[in-house]
């Protein structure tokens, strides 16, 4: 996903506060509900375990009670989020569609699980939609909507599906009855009900009701924007970015969602993100009209930030090539690099750096980048992983003493004695 603009800390805990306040008091309604819920999770004969929820579950993020495993309710990834693009340059898509980008389910807070289970991972999309299921039609909205910035959609598909749709609880195999499950069937809903969500929102119609189009001369206002989407998402708030030149770039719709997703039961809610559109002068560039002004690259995505070293805010030293804490030693170089599809990679002298599964970050060869998409705030320079920014010692694992010690970092979590931010310095 994308780094998060610095107010975003504050707007989340107050979203959250909101989700929270309002959970309680759903969820007393709910006791038996809950304790049904929990048999209500693998799938055992014929009848999958989805198509015996409850119709009165509660909505996802609407527990005060942890609720895992269910096939019935959507956890920890509680938050359906249909995004897409608007790509004018390079033009991916026809002239007046926004293009999808994806179906990605984040967790209550705000932050988000990523790449959630490797015994999951596809490795072609055509072959499961075309050959498998047969499906043309869905096929044919794929390849028409679902596009790559450089052409390769496929890409784009196993990306999404492997990083976003493993990360969908209530669609895994194993919520499907042990009878009647079709091989790949998880995968082929996936694409389906992510073709489904986005083509309830045309936002490139929404917007055109409103007066609101692609023009090389006209700019918008935040609130004609703001307006035209939230009239079509039942008053909510509709999250949408800018580029750099201020133009109008992804629009990201935020659900909850009521009992399995496989059931596409979204009940839409107001965006968690605040834009970071200008209040005016927002450009919407058509897709068939724009040339870049002479001189100027086209570089749509600036690249890495090249190589530097990575800081811990209030201390001395840095990290270490295996990605460790060192108070004395000479810092790492490292690199941040921007990877395929939005995230960023770090890299040292020993080769990738990832979470093991302690959650520690680790820089070694057997790291692979595709698997680990770290995020950057390109303002503050500060780096994230699934949406949280805050870090912590392990001190517990420590290893070597007096000036030799090096501290493992993991990703900030509730018992965290203090929370560090890491930063990259060129
Ligand atoms: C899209 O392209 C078609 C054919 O070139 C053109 O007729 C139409 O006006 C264009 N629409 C927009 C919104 O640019
Ligand atoms: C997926 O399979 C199709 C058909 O079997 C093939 O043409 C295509 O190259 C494959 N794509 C990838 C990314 O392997
Ligand atoms: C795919 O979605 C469509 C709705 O567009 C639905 O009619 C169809 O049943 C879905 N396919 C499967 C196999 O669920």
């Amino acid at each position: 996903m994308i780094s998060f603009p610095g107010t975003l800390a504050t707007s989340i805990s107050v979203a959250a506060a909101t989700l929270f306040g309002s959970s309680n008091a759903l969820s007393i309604g709910f006791p038996n509900v809950f304790d049904s819920l929990n048999a209500i999770t693998f799938g055992s004969s014929d009848i999958a375990p989805f198509d015996s929820c409850p119709i009165d579950i509660p909505i996802s993020c609407t527990n005060s009670t942890p609720i895992e495993n269910s096939c019935c309710f959507e956890s920890p990834g509680g938050i359906m989020l249909q995004t897409q693009f608007w790509d004018y340059y390079p033009p991916i898509g026809p002239n007046d569609t926004f293009t999808l980008h994806g179906l990605w389910p984040d967790n209550c807070d705000g932050t988000y699980e990523q790449f959630c289970d490797d015994s999951l991972n596809i490795k072609n999309v055509t072959d499961i939609i075309l050959d498998e299921f047969k499906d043309e039609n869905l096929y044919k909205k794929l390849q028409n909507i679902w596009k790559n910035f450089n052409g390769r959609d496929e890409d784009l598909w196993l990306h999404e599906y492997n990083k976003h749709g493993t990360c969908i609880k209530t669609l895994r195999p194993n919520c499907y009855s042990d009878k009647n499950y079709i091989k790949n069937e998880n995968v082929y809903d996936f694409f389906n009900i992510s073709v489904n969500l986005y083509e309830k929102y045309p936002t490139f119609e929404f917007l055109a009701e409103a007066g609101i189009v692609p023009s090389l001369d006209q700019t918008y206002t935040r609130d004609e924007i703001d307006k035209a989407l939230s009239s079509k998402f039942g008053g909510n708030k509709v999250y949408f970015k800018c580029n750099k030149y201020q133009a109008l770039q992804e629009i990201w719709y935020f659900h909850h969602v009521r009992g399995s997703v496989k059931q596409e039961n979204f009940q839409q809610i107001p965006s968690m993100m605040n834009t970071n559109c200008p209040a005016e002068g927002i450009k919407f560039i058509p897709k068939n009209g724009f040339r870049p002004p002479p001189g100027t690259p086209p570089k749509p995505n600036p690249p890495g930030l090249g190589k530097g070293y990575i800081k811990l805010s209030g201390k001395s030293g840095c990290l270490i090539s295996n990605g460790q804490w060192y108070q004395y030693g000479t810092c790492a170089g490292f690199q941040v690099l921007e990877s395929t599809f939005g995230g960023y990679n770090l890299k040292s002298s020993k080769g990738y750096c990832g979470l093991n599964s302690d959650n520690q970050i680790v820089c070694h060869s057997g790291i692979s980048p595709a698997k680990f998409q770290f995020q950057l705030n390109k303002e503050t320079k500060q780096i994230g992983y699934g949406g949280k920014f805050d870090w912590c010692f392990d001190s517990e694992h420590k290893h070597g003493s007096g000036r030799f010690v090096q501290v493992p970092i993991k990703l900030g979590s509730k018992d965290c004695e203090d929370s560090i931010k890491l930063t990259f310095q060129a």
